[in-house]
């Protein structure tokens, strides 16, 4: 067969770019993606649909999800695509064939893939050898989509994306790894408040604090972490994947739960946010979920407004 009739296995040279990390934007696009995201949900009820026009994306969900899943497909489709929700009866990833072959099979068919799943390192892989973007809808290690959309939220309450305190009280997990890297883009000060045997990513961590942005520290004295907070912020205490380990989760977290008494001790006006879903009663009062400072709602549907957002930012290349 001559040469020139085999066609390469490698990547084809069109340009793309991925969201698998927070550290895949500078802070200049997290910002310009937040006011992207602004003008968009000032525009929701007439999105623009030409923009992902003839294009179909791939959801690939290895775990549940309500929000990441619906908020993504609601926004291609508004945004005049279309998408295909497989989980890993469809694929197998990394069974069938390798991650490699898989992601250039999906990338001559597919625009884009959107993808949650257990290990990091797999969407990594997967954007490696895809040739269309990759975007990480939540790993065991990272949540980058909700943290884009968390700083929409931050910036509608408090007027700003810098300058606050976030207390984040529970368990150190993706979601906690994902503030800890949007902390090396914007200034503003984390504490992680947490017990000694739940900590988040060690390596993530100490990022975070050499990268000198935020003043980013450890508590393990949630009563005292939220003393001045603006934000202070919760998710469940065992993540998805982790169900097998709750007894421990809960024994080491008991006094980490964002009640009445642990928000009386916070700015009088501070937000209380939470990824959800909720697991009501454990992590979160059904006082604190439903009061006042509660933004969970307005969180959840800003998912909406930022998956879009993201996508078009990865588009413009
Ligand atoms: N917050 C979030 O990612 O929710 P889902 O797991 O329902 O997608
Ligand atoms: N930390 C949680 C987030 C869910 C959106 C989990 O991974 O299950």
């Amino acid at each position: 067969m001559s040469a020139s009739l085999v066609r390469p296995a490698g990547k084809d040279p069109r340009p793309h770019r991925d969201f698998v990390t927070e550290l895949d934007f500078s802070r200049q696009e997290v910002i310009e993606t937040l006011a992207l995201a602004r003008e968009l949900k000032e525009l929701r009820d007439r999105p623009d649909s030409a923009a992902l026009q003839h294009q179909t994306w791939g959801l690939i969900f290895h775990k549940p999800s309500l929000r990441t899943r619906i908020s993504f497909e609601v926004a291609i489709d508004q945004l005049g695509g279309s998408h295909i929700y497989l989980t890993d009866n469809e694929i197998q990833l990394g069974k069938r064939e390798t991650i490699a072959d898989a992601a250039r099979v999906l990338s001559r068919y597919l625009n884009g893939i959107v993808i949650r799943t257990f290990k990091q390192s797999d969407v990594e892989e997967l954007a490696q050898h895809a040739d269309v973007p990759v975007i990480n809808a939540l790993t065991d290690l990272l949540h980058p989509c909700q943290i884009m959309s968390d700083i929409l939220t931050i910036y509608e309450k408090l007027g700003r994306y810098e300058d606050f305190k976030l207390v984040y009280i529970g368990d150190g997990n993706n979601v906690t790894n994902s503030w800890l890297n949007l902390s090396t883009l914007l200034g503003f000060e984390l504490v992680v408040a947490t017990s000694p045997d739940t900590l988040p990513d060690a390596g993530i961590f100490e990022r975070a604090q050499k990268a000198g942005s935020s003043r980013v520290v450890i508590s393990h004295d949630p009563q005292e972490a939220v003393h001045g907070a603006n934000v202070i912020y919760t998710d469940v205490w065992a993540s998805m994947g982790q169900k097998d380990k709750f007894v421990e989760k809960e024994q080491a977290l008991r006094a980490f739960q964002v009640n009445g008494d642990l928000l009386r001790k916070a700015d009088k006006d501070c937000i209380v946010m939470h990824c959800l879903p909720a697991e009501r009663g454990r992590e979160i009062t059904d006082e604190v979920m439903d009061g006042r400072h509660s933004v969970v709602f307005d969180q959840a549907e800003n998912r909406l407004h930022m998956q879009k957002a993201i996508i078009l930012k990865l588009l413009e290349v």
